[in-house]
């Protein structure tokens, strides 16, 4: 149910959602998108794909998949990929049931889904990465969360309701803790933007 509220929401932001992240894109998440990639190859697939923001940065021997729950972020995600002339697999689906094989992927990404995906579904969400990554494989997470500085984590707080109306997106998901209670293996957790956006990598065993 949560997830068709999503679903919803995002096809009704489309439209816009490029122009709403403008200044956020080209202020701060084109520089840390590359951060994603470094240093992984083979078949990978970009969950929670959106308008495809990240395929300019996609390694350029990859082979990419992206899937994403509303169909109107795809239909911009497909115009990004012709525009740059890239090769993107794009699929409709949840990240929750990911109707794609065991083992298919070498690594998997998400930027800013996990702090759009409400708590409930972040354990589904992580079996079915875990599920479809080879054993050996990276997981790799972008995501916002709340500052524990004072200023910061005020600022945060007032920023919060038009995150929350906009973007259906939250400072407060407890992805790491679901992370740990599934047994996952963090290798790294850092933030690459103040102390804000987080990028996690996550070996899969
Ligand atoms: C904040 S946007 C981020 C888009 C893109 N990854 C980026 O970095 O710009 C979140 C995206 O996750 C998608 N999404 C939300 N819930 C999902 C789910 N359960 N399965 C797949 N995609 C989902 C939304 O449709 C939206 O396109």
């Amino acid at each position: 149910m949560a997830n068709l509220g999503l679903r919803e929401r995002y096809q009704r932001i489309a439209p816009f959602y490029d122009l709403l992240d403008f200044p956020f894109e080209h202020g701060r998440y084109r520089h840390i998108r590359p951060l994603l990639f470094a240093g992984l190859s083979g078949r990978i697939l970009d969950a929670g794909v959106g308008t495809g923001c990240n395929i300019p940065f996609y390694p350029a021997d990859a082979c990419m998949t992206g899937i994403d729950l509303s169909p109107a972020m795809l239909a911009r995600a497909r115009q990004r990929a012709k525009a740059v002339g890239r090769t993107v697999d794009l699929q409709l689906m949840d990240v929750t049931r990911l109707d794609l094989p065991d083992d298919m992927f070498d690594a998997a990404v998400a930027s800013f889904l996990f702090c759009v995906l409400p708590d409930e579904s972040q354990p589904d969400a992580l079996r079915e990465l875990r599920r479809v990554i080879k054993p050996g494989g990276t997981l790799r997470l972008l995501e916002y969360i709340r500052p524990t500085g004072a200023l910061r984590g005020f600022i945060a707080r007032l920023w919060e309701p038009w995150m929350a109306f906009a973007y259906g997106a939250g400072f407060d998901r407890r992805t790491q803790a679901h992370l740990r209670n599934l047994g996952f293996e963090i290798v790294e957790s850092r933030f690459v933007v103040d102390d804000l956006i987080q990028m996690i990598e996550v070996r899969i065993d």
